[in-house]
């Protein structure tokens, strides 16, 4: 079972530590306790679905110290400005457009255009994220399905050993999670209802924010946002040999790969063929989906030929962004 271990100075440099060499922490937050891991290492991003059992690769929240610090990740805007000194830190979440040079992984922002960005109202998170000094990604540190954790025990039990540790420090004070403000589009619209409520932030505006259908938690709403995420290139799944004019999307040993009439796979010009993981590790293969469908996809090739990747674990995951990345409208 994951460690926990109360607060300290020295749990909190531990849980740094942690962090910075791609591990995970149950982190308390005012809302909820987070699973929290460096959300420039897609690697550790990649654990946290694993832990967590995530049906599909929603895009996660990145927390992050201060105002100045999501700057680095997204575009403020004068609305973004007025609701963050507002509200932060705070229970708010602000989806905003990515900056040019955002450095966070791909696989915390299911390769949208636009990420999820909050400053928590937790002293012991505030301490951890200028302890590690990287922005961290944390969805609720509860199993798919389960009941967000608002305690620390809550968080053992649902994860078990695959949180490195618990930074326990008593139960959540907002114990719902944060209210998701998107501020990305043309009108202010509140995707999921939070502690702080459309009328609050509609009073720092000055203008009118109405609550989106549904919220973003719903089963359908992620599915229509991971929609966006299709490279331009056709991709043709569970390909067991290569056509003429397509690139390669491997997984595992390519030996058997042949090109139809052209010898080897293993013989591709290296911009056309990628492996998601030549030992086949499902971690390694998440971490490195989403990079490379947009290499492939700026290849050249007329097709992308997705080899098979198990249906098991982080599996069932990887082959549902293949599927929704294959699916053409
Ligand atoms: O209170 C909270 O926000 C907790 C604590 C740990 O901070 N975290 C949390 O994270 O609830 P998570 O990953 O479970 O929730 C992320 C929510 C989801 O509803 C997701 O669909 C939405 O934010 N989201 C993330 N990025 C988005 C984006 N680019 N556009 C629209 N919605 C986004
Ligand atoms: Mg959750």
């Amino acid at each position: 079972m994951g460690r926990i271990v109360s607060v300290n100075v020295a749990s909190i440099a531990e849980a740094a530590e942690i962090l910075k060499s791609g591990g995970l922490v149950g982190m308390p937050t005012e809302t909820v306790y987070g699973l929290a891991a460096n959300a420039l290492d897609g690697a550790a991003v990649a654990k946290i679905f694993a832990a967590k059992g995530r049906p599909s690769f929603n895009p996660l929240i990145i927390h992050v110290a201060d105002m100045a610090s999501a700057a680095q990740f997204v575009d403020f805007n004068e609305a973004a400005r007025a609701v963050a000194s507002a509200f932060w830190p705070g229970p708010l979440t602000l989806i905003l457009p990515k900056t040019e040079q955002c450095e966070i992984s791909d696989l915390a922002g299911a390769g949208l255009p636009t990420l999820a960005v909050r400053v928590p109202g937790h002293k012991v998170a505030l301490e951890l994220l200028r302890g590690c000094g990287v922005p961290l990604a944390a969805p609720s540190a509860n199993k798919s399905g389960a009941l967000s954790p608002t305690s620390p025990a809550h968080v053992a039990e649902s994860l078990g050993d695959a949180v490195d540790l618990i930074l326990a420090a008593g139960s959540c004070a907002v114990g719902v999670e944060s209210t998701v403000l998107d501020l990305s589009g043309d009108e202010p619209l509140v995707l999921r209802p939070g502690a702080i409520t459309a009328e609050e932030i509609s009073a720092v505006l000055g203008a009118p924010v109405e609550y989106a259908q549904g919220d973003v938690d719903a089963p359908k709403s992620p599915g229509l946002l991971l929609k966006h995420y299709a490279p331009d290139t056709p991709l043709r799944l569970r390909a067991v040999d290569l056509e003429e004019g397509e690139a390669l999307l491997g997984f595992g040993s390519l030996k058997f790969m042949g090109v139809k009439g052209a010898g080897a796979a293993a013989g591709l010009p290296e911009h056309m063929r990628r492996n998601l993981s030549e030992g086949g590790d499902l971690h390694e293969a998440a971490a490195n989906l989403f990079a490379m469908m947009k290499e492939l996809d700026q290849s050249g090739a007329l097709r992308i030929a997705v080899m098979d990747v198990p249906h098991v674990g982080l599996g069932i995951a990887i082959n549902d962004r293949l599927r929704r990345a294959a699916e053409t409208d």
